[in-house]
């Protein structure tokens, strides 16, 4: 995928719009793939000096430098968690990882909607497997909070052990673990968003929780695509479990946003800034379900505005992933200043106090 990840770095060196010209003619996964060894191998810019007090805030218990996360899929295969934390992300999630490694979908799968600054990607967990992830995170010093998102191979014959066999490895090493079940891109996989069967994934899921050494937090990963009775559901679910979080949200299959546009018409998961209305709508129409549990707000975040409203929309903290495409790593420094702006404007001492200001008008869609 394409990264301005290169960008602040080649700045430097005055070849800056050449090569990311360059990188943007070439194929979205390729430029994915070297944007992960450019990490790699150190050659990202570092956060210079410390966030403001004003991102300092905490969720499911877990200390956070500042609220904004690397959402999952970037990092697949736990190869620079370190890397993105020293950029300034306060969390840092990995995976989704699988028990077994697995190719994913046929290339292509993954594709840009320029026009929209949008993403669509049915990459179907290509991953290294479980122990790929594990061997390379448990020597590993990661200065931000360590989430390992958890998923089920697409040939699974039980889609329920496989993530309990996630929880199993990574309870001890995670800061927290996502139970991811919102990919669009496993068939069969969102079903176990349906009430029954969500009943019974956390059962097993926080009793294996329970029987780790550590009580690692555990959050579950939903689809924007849920209509009302489907969000009834998964909350009446979870208020009766233990369940530490909710991630709102995964990526759509709904395109209206971009009907007609370039790649419009491939099949995957929507996500970048043609997802936020639906996902902040969603997340707020969650808050409204969920009383006081901690949430973190994904889905088209590409500026410190789009950030700001998914705290005020109820979210605890945010990650974000596609905007990274079209604007380059260092709209992480840009969102982080802007949202510190934010705070002091609003007359605030601290994020945690915007955290569901709006929630009511996100819910009904009208900001
Ligand atoms: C290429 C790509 C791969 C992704 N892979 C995963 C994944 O493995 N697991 C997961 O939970 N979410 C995955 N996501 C979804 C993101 O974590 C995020 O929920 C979604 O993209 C919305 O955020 P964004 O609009 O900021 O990208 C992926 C997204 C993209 C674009």
């Amino acid at each position: 995928m394409i990264f301005s990840a290169f960008s602040p770095l080649l700045r430097h060196a005055g070849i800056a719009n050449l090569t990311k010209d360059a990188l943007l003619r070439m194929d979205a996964e390729t430029a994915h793939g070297a944007t992960i060894t450019a990490l790699r191998l150190g050659l990202a810019p570092q956060q210079e000096g410390s966030d403001a007090p004003e991102l300092a805030t905490s969720i499911c218990g877990i200390e956070l430098k500042n609220p904004v996360g690397m959402a999952a899929g970037f990092d697949k295969n736990a190869q620079v968690p370190r890397a993105l934390a020293l950029m300034g992300f306060g969390m840092v999630e990995i995976g989704t990882v699988t028990p077994r490694p697995q190719d994913g979908n046929p290339k292509p799968r993954l594709f840009r909607i320029p026009e929209a600054e949008g993403v669509i990607n049915r990459m179907g967990f290509n991953n290294e497997g479980h122990e790929a992830a594990f061997e390379r995170l448990k020597g590993e010093r990661v200065p931000a909070a360590l989430g390992v998102n958890i998923g089920a191979n697409k040939d699974s014959e039980d889609f329920v052990a496989d993530y309990v066999l996630g929880v199993n490895r990574f309870a001890d090493l995670a800061d927290y673990l996502t139970v991811n079940i919102s990919s669009p891109n496993t068939p069969g996989l969102r079903n176990l968003q349906a009430d029954e069967a969500l009943r019974r994934l956390l059962g097993e899921v926080l009793s294996a929780r329970a029987k780790a050494k550590t009580r690692v937090p555990v959050l579950l990963k939903i689809a924007p695509d849920l209509d009302e009775a489907g969000m009834d559901a998964v909350a009446r679910v979870i208020l009766d479990t233990d369940l530490d979080g909710l991630i709102v949200s995964n990526t759509t299959i709904g395109r209206d946003p971009v009907a007609g546009m370039e790649n419009a018409d491939e099949t995957g998961g929507l996500s970048g800034k043609p997802l936020f209305a639906l996902s902040t709508q969603r997340l707020a129409q969650m808050r409204q379900r969920v009383g006081a549990l901690p949430i973190v707000g994904v889905g088209g975040i590409h500026s410190a505005e789009t950030a700001l409203a998914k705290f005020e929309a109820g979210a605890n903290a945010v990650q974000l992933y596609s905007a990274l495409v079209f604007g380059g790593l260092d709209m992480l420094d840009r969102i982080k200043a802007g949202l510190v702006s934010g705070i002091r404007a609003a007359g605030k001492g601290n994020i945690a106090e915007l955290v569901g200001t709006k929630t009511e008008a996100w819910a009904q869609g009208r900001p």
